[in-house]
């Protein structure tokens, strides 16, 4: 046990490739070297030596030189591959990356079990924010009854610019853009996939339940617009794009959708690139953890920590999934404990009513209609959710109650 030596083959030198080799340079008393350093593009201008670098994924993952691979590429499917080869040789990795994380999981979850390996992921979700190990092995044994938080920078960067500067998504959007604090294709986060991804892993950790992402609903701030943001401002409230898990009697809730929030919510004053996470328990009672949800240096740090638990050859228990599995050992059945049917209460701002119609409306409580905006307040058949899941055509903003 302890402090052993890492080695480390590194794959992507991106925003947060670099910033994990900032922070390792900077953090004392680990005994961890990065020793190469795999990306893609040859062309591409570098700030440490080229003796770092190849392009050649083999070079890292069939020479046995490192005994910790760290992931940090920005493509899913590449990254799937490393990573399970990484594993099937036996060795631990550490990784950010959500939709491959989440999209996998099934097979990832057996591979560390087959090779007897680590793959960690605290960077994964909520940046730098300490959340998975606490899901893991603070809340162990605490009958947690809630997760949720704001868990994309990106969409919480533009909502607190619209509500502060009063202007309208196209805009801020692309002012976004231009500062790095959106991609340029934003659909991922904007559309709430990020979010669920990222709800979809902490649900793992906190109920021991895997569901795949096409079985959660999201929906964004893709379509949300200044009078929204008015429409809250003027109540006390702000708009927050959500991943919610919750437990309610023995079933379980999971989604991710914008939601309004008042004042006395720990999440109010969650602005631009901060992320929060609330955590409640039975006895434990409502607790909020808050830090810096993306970024080169903040997810550096979360990365580093995961290097430094496997000094002492840290692996995640996933003790409420074995659990889960020893009542059930079909992973897959875990869907089982999720509730579809159930109403819930929505504000839905719609153009044309024929935009509504897909949706199962069970009563409707506020109708407002004007020659610039209407809106709904009502309560939907959470299911019939489904029927609008990710269609890029569909211009409904729709928000929590
Ligand atoms: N950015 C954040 O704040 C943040 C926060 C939490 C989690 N994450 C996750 O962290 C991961 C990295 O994100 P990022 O923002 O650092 O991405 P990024 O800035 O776009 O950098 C991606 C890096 O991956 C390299 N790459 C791409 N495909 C590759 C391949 N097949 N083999 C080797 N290298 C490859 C690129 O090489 P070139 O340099 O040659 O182009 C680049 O260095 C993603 O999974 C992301 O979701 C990011």
């Amino acid at each position: 046990m302890g402090n052993k030596e890492i080695s480390i083959g590194l794959f992507g030198f991106g925003c947060v490739g670099q910033g994990l080799y900032d922070v390792l340079n900077h953090s004392e008393g680990l005994k961890a070297n990065i020793d190469k350093i795999c990306v893609k593009d040859k062309n591409k201008k570098r700030k440490i030596e080229s003796s770092f670098f190849t392009y050649d994924k083999n070079v890292i993952l069939n020479q046995g030189h490192h005994n910790v691979i760290v992931e940090l590429i920005d493509n899913a499917n590449e990254a799937f591959e490393i990573v399970k080869e990484a594993m099937s040789n036996g060795v631990s990795v550490v990784s950010a990356n959500k939709k491959m994380l989440a999209e996998n999981f099934k097979e990832l979850y057996n591979l560390q079990l087959k090779n007897n390996v680590a793959l960690i992921y605290e960077g994964s979700a909520g940046g730098s924010i300490p959340i998975i190990r606490n899901l893991e092995e603070y809340y162990d044994n605490e009958l947690l009854s809630s997760v949720k938080g704001i868990l994309n920078g990106t969409c919480n960067y533009i909502l607190s610019r619209m509500e502060l500067e009063n202007k309208d998504y196209a805009d801020i959007l692309k002012d976004a853009q231009l500062n790095g604090f959106a991609e340029s294709d934003p659909w991922l986060d904007v559309a709430g996939f990020d979010t669920k991804f990222k709800i979809l892993l902490l649900t793992i950790h906190a109920f021991g339940i895997v569901l795949k992402p096409d079985d959660v609903f999201n929906t964004g701030i893709q379509n949300v617009s200044y009078d929204d943001i008015l429409y809250a401002k003027q109540r006390g409230l702000r708009i927050k794009m959500l991943g919610v898990s919750q437990k309610v009697g023995d079933k379980y809730r999971v989604y991710a959708l914008p939601h309004f929030v008042n004042r006395e919510s720990e999440l109010f004053n969650v602005l631009y690139e901060y992320n929060a996470v609330e955590v409640e328990g039975a006895f434990s009672c409502k607790q909020t953890l808050v830090g810096k949800g993306a970024g080169s240096h903040p997810t550096g740090s979360a990365v580093l920590s995961d290097i430094s638990a496997l000094t002492y050859d840290y692996k995640y228990g996933y003790k409420k999934l074995k659990k889960a599995l020893s009542i059930n050992p079909n992973i897959e059945e875990g869907i089982k404990q999720v509730e579809f049917d159930f109403p819930i209460k929505l504000y839905i701002r719609f153009q044309d009513k024929e935009q509504l119609k897909e949706l199962e409306i069970l009563n409707v409580e506020e109708e407002y209609k004007s020659t610039t905006t209407n809106y709904i307040i009502a309560n939907v058949s959470f299911n019939s959710l489904f029927n609008i899941y990710n269609k890029r055509d569909n211009k409904l903003f729709i928000c929590g109650i």
